[in-house]
């Protein structure tokens, strides 16, 4: 039988199979139209997107980013929204004329490789100029959501944009560099994953696998630290140090501690200048769950997705003021990080109980002993503070999603095919499988339904995997899977306002072997209490599905799809013919205008 024959009152549409077509596809009843794609004009005095990767630096500047990835929607009025949206990366692919096609890169980590073209100083600038943020007004029209050329919130955050450094960390001496010899101000932010919303209204977007963009030509000593960020002499192929000394190692080697932050944008007005929240740690972070607790402080999950990396949580030392919002600027520069330790249950089954760890310099060997001299340096190097107070390596955690009324909490664990090869990742706990390609969805309620609380329970809400191709292994997946709603490498997740999770996938979109069945990347959705799961939605060739956002009447739903015909994987999506494939957001509604998912 179809998953959808559920029972579960969340779950009201009707599942969609799996799909290998170059086609964005949703279920019976609903309709999907095309927001807006990589190079469109934000301005009307700016060029329009040409096919062949033919605009300008300048041109890119001002139209939308590429590798469109995290999103949050801003309401102004009932009829006027602004969405924000990461722009995390670039296909040298497809950004410029032709190249000759790249070895195949491997998943999200971006290992992107050297093109055969020699690339030019502009270049650089373009494909600096195609990452960051996309700010877009939008309007309601009579026909549905619109986004508004020249709309008075429409800005372009790249690479080059000045912002400040705060909390902790800001003017210490690993931040300080020859441009900025305070270490108080820096240019830019990329590889922008996800993101996350606060109430007070501001938009925050995080910075992921930054080290691919830093190398040099130059013999240089690689610190430990840097190592562990995976920073090196050669980059992901990016090209920057080549043109742009300040990502040249032999020239700044404190650059790279500028990046791997959690960013906080005024979305609302277009003169603010970005600011770095050193206070939430440096890693390859994926989003920023922010939850206020029921005691008033704020709390924020934060993943750092790389294999055998860690959970984090940061809990404010103020509290939110819903009464004036200009008093909540400032909560994210003052608080305390935690990362996350799982223990095995007692008896038995994969469930247990867990435990934050404080990151606080001074307390649990995080002393100049063992290499740390300050907070600061506990929150630069957050990495290897979170290895010192022994905490789980765990199976690339990626976005995290709270319950929006009980106290659950849920995490991705996208894959890992280095768990159980080494020491430091040990088959047990929420990583419980060798050679993990599936993916799981690890959930947790915190002690006394307090989100700042040192314990918690946890278990795994889905093991993702292949029942068709595995039996009686934990490679087939937990019960709630089945042969019509499988999928592999959950990534994104959000909660809806009436309780529904969804999640996207970033997965082996091959159809063949271990993910034989499954097909294009997908979003689904599921009941988080029933463990019912139900396919919503496939996306076109060899892209994923990443990043979302609901209207508060949840009548409308925004979904990005990522890369489609990455690596020159036969996609013209989503203007078809044989044009160049664009990275889009997607607007979904239902025709009889109901609710999304119910
Ligand atoms: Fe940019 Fe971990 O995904
Ligand atoms: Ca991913
Ligand atoms: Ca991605
Ligand atoms: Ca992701």
């Amino acid at each position: 039988a179809l998953a959808a024959a559920g029972n579960s009152p969340l779950l009201g549409f009707k599942a969609v199979p799996t799909s290998t077509a170059d086609r964005f596809i949703v279920p019976e009843g609903y309709r999907a139209e095309r927001l807006i794609s990589w190079g469109d004009p934000l301005f009307s005095d700016v060029a329009e997107f040409i096919n062949g990767g033919g605009n300008s630096a300048t041109e890119q500047a001002s139209q939308f980013g590429d590798n469109n990835d995290g999103m949050s929607l801003f309401m102004v009025d009932d009829n006027t929204a602004i969405l924000a949206v990461n722009n995390e990366y670039t296909n040298y692919e497809l950004l410029f004329p032709p190249l000759a096609p790249p070895p195949a890169a491997e998943g999200d980590q971006q290992e992107t490789t050297t093109p055969v073209r020699q690339l030019t100083a502009d270049d650089v600038k373009k494909a600096q100029a195609a990452h960051g943020v996309s700010v877009l007004t939008l309007k309601q029209q009579a026909d549905g959501w619109r986004f508004v050329k020249d709309g008075r919130y429409n800005r372009r955050i790249d690479a080059n944009t000045p912002m400040f450094i705060s909390g902790p960390a800001k003017g210490h001496a690993l931040l300080k560099t020859k441009a900025d010899p305070k270490g108080e101000r820096v240019l830019g932010t990329f590889n922008n994953c996800a993101n996350g919303m606060t109430p007070w209204g501001t938009y925050l977007t995080c910075e992921e696998n930054v080290n691919g963009y830093f190398g040099t030509g130059e013999q240089v000593e690689i610190s430990p630290a840097l190592a562990r960020y995976g920073v090196g002499a050669i980059d992901a192929g990016y090209q920057w140090h080549r043109f742009d000394e300040r990502f040249d190692l032999s020239k700044e080697p404190n650059e790279a501690n500028r990046f791997g932050w959690v960013v906080e944008i005024d979305p609302k007005d277009p003169a603010s200048t970005p600011v770095k929240r050193t206070a939430l740690g440096r890693f390859k972070h994926e989003n920023a769950e922010l939850v206020v607790n029921k005691d008033g402080h704020v709390v924020v999950y934060l993943g750092d997705d790389e294999r055998g990396e860690h959970l984090y949580r940061f809990v404010s030392e103020g509290k939110y003021n819903p009464d004036d919002m200009a008093a909540n600027r400032e909560l994210l520069d003052n608080g305390t990080l935690y990362v996350a330790k799982f223990y095995d249950g007692a008896t038995g089954g994969i469930k247990g109980k867990g435990e934050w760890l404080e990151l606080t310099f001074g307390k649990h060997g995080l002393t100049a002993e063992n290499g740390f001299n300050s907070q600061a340096e506990v929150l630069i190097h957050a990495r290897l503070a979170a290895t010192q107070v022994g905490a789980t390596t765990m199976d690339r955690p990626e976005w995290v999603a709270a319950h929006p009324t009980e106290p659950m909490v849920f995490c991705t664990l996208t894959n890992n095919k280095n768990r159980g090869t080494n020491d430091q990742q040990p088959v047990g706990g929420p990583n419980p499988r060798a050679d993990n390609h599936y993916g799981q969805i690890l959930r947790w309620v915190p002690a006394s339904g307090s989100h700042s609380a040192r314990e918690f329970d946890w278990d795994l809400f889905v093991l993702a995997g292949n029942p068709t191709v595995h039996q009686d292994s934990l490679y087939a997946g937990s019960d709630n899977l089945n042969a019509d709603n499988m999928f592999n490498s959950p990534d994104g997740i959000c909660f809806d306002r009436g309780g529904r999770l969804w999640i996207q996938t970033d997965g082996n979109y091959s159809n063949e072997g271990d993910f034989a069945g499954q097909g294009n990347n997908q979003m689904l959705c599921a009941d988080p209490k029933t463990g019912e799961l139900r396919r919503f939605l496939t996306g076109p060739v060899a892209c994923e599905i990443t990043g979302m956002a609901f209207t508060p009447d949840q009548k409308t739903l925004f979904v990005g799809v990522q890369h489609p015909g990455e690596e020159l994987a036969p996609s013209h999506f989503p203007l078809g013919g044989d044009s160049t494939p664009r990275s889009s957001v997607m607007m979904i509604t239902r025709i009889d205008g109901g609710v999304i998912g119910a």
